[in-house]
């Protein structure tokens, strides 16, 4: 397994370049299951949970085309040939969920196997199913798998999420768009990658209105139709690097990136001490004088990301002060914590909540990446430690950050990857 080694101290100056968001092409790439016409995906990132969609895709029977290097996906689905998603890929990748709805859209059959939980919590997927079965479809759960039909199509209905799940935001509004008559979708996400997904849905012909909202309404059609869409940037991508100059005291210019995209994390992050400007090329992050402590609750959009979570906690860890942080989205989305405490950290975890006295400087040491967001946080701090940080199972990075040691390189870090 790969390692990464940080030598802290070196303030980042210069440019980040922020590439398209892991978790709307998630969303989006399944969406090529609900037309025979190819569905081509520009502004792409190349990460290994996209490279898992693509293989459970093509396991379907898609023909997937990954063009300039991965930046452009051109995905065709003339037909499904094969309608169930094995365990073998979906445990490796969550979000394969998201094929149950459009499949059962297209063809009124699919099956998938449950997901499982990881490591940050137990992932049920029980609103995306009473979703599906308010649209008229029939589940059966056997052997770790749910048997989906829908014979003589969805049906569409009014149906009220009990929480404003992101994933099952997305599979009911792609299952939607094809079901017969009008759908209404209340208390759904809001996220940026929702609307990202809504406005390429709308692209292929599908009538969507609400998007960003609390309520979205869709009226069915027959079918849909090919198009091109632009990922939208990655959000997570763009507030973890906002960090990095803040963290060390220099001055980063994340390029793409939108203040938009980042509103309640923006916030909070000035609120530690951050200057953020926006240019025509994206936004410039540096610190104005030391580091403040700031309360945070995670929240569903448009409040403080929970994926943004750890890596505000490596930051809050070098405050002058103590902060309080409350993880209200996951129910263990704290495993980063001890890991900061082998760094000489100072933070009590109780539940949801954790309480970080911040200390004048950490240590560099050997931790280990629990998970996607945990790893990087865990590079944020190596980049301000005194001394040497050795990250490793650092192939939870390759899921989500694309190119991580050359666009901190690029900023002068101390960063280097080696192979075991
Ligand atoms: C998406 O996961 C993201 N993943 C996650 O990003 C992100 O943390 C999460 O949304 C919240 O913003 C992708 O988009 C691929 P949820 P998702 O359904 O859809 C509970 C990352 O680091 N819930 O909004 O799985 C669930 O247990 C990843 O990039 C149910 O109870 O998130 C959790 O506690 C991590 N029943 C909460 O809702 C359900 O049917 C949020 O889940 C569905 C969810």
């Amino acid at each position: 397994m790969d390692r990464i080694i940080v030598n802290g101290g070196t303030p980042l100056n210069g440019q980040i370049p922020i590439s398209g968001a892991k978790n709307a092409c998630l969303t989006l790439m399944p969406a090529a299951l609900l037309s025979e016409e190819p569905l081509t995906l520009t502004n792409a990132p190349r990460l290994s949970d996209i490279r898992t969609m693509t293989e459970l895709l093509e396991s379907l029977g898609c023909e997937v085309a990954a063009l300039q290097d991965g930046r452009v996906l051109v995905i065709g689905t003339e037909k499904i040939s094969n309608h169930t998603a094995d365990y073998d890929i979906v445990r490796k990748m969550r979000a394969s969920i998201l094929v149950l709805g459009p499949m059962l859209a297209r063809d009124g059959h699919a099956v998938v196997s449950l997901p499982g939980g990881c490591a940050i919590g137990a992932r049920p997927v029980d609103i995306h199913l009473s979703g599906l079965e308010a649209l008229g479809a029939d589940l059966d759960l056997r052997d770790g798998y749910v048997h989906a039909k829908a014979p003589k199509g969805l049906i569409g209905a009014t149906y009220e999420l009990p929480f404003a799940s992101v994933g099952a935001t997305e599979n009911l509004l792609m299952a939607a768009t094809l079901a017969k008559g009008t759908t209404v979708l209340k208390n759904v996400a809001r996220e940026p990658e929702i609307v990202d997904l809504a406005e390429c849905l709308r692209a292929m012909g599908a009538q969507i209105e609400g998007e960003g909202t609390p309520t979205m309404t869709v009226e069915g059609v027959d079918r849909l139709h090919g198009a091109t869409h632009q990922v939208v940037t990655d959000r997570i991508e763009l507030g973890t690097y906002m960090i990095a100059p803040v963290i060390t005291g220099g001055e980063v210019e994340l390029l793409g990136g939108r203040r938009d995209l980042v509103g309640a994390f923006s916030d909070k992050l000035e609120a530690a001490g951050a200057v953020i400007t926006e240019t025509p090329n994206g936004l410039v992050v540096s610190r104005k004088n030391g580091i403040k402590p700031v309360d945070v609750t995670t929240e569903v959009h448009p409040g403080f990301p929970t994926d943004l979570q750890a890596q505000m906690m490596a930051l809050l860890c070098f405050a002058d002060g103590t902060s309080v942080l409350e993880e209200k989205i996951f129910e263990n989305r704290f495993m980063h914590a001890p890991e900061l405490m082998r760094m000489g950290a100072d933070i009590e975890v109780h539940g949801g909540h954790a309480t970080v006295n911040g200390v004048k400087s950490l240590k560099g040491a050997p931790v280990m990446a629990t998970d996607l967001r945990a790893s990087i946080s865990l590079i944020l701090a190596g980049l301000a430690a005194e001394g040497e940080t050795v990250v490793s199972r650092v192939y939870h990075l390759d899921r989500g950050y694309e190119h991580v040691v050359r666009k901190l390189s690029a900023c002068g870090a101390k960063i280097e990857r080696i192979s075991e």
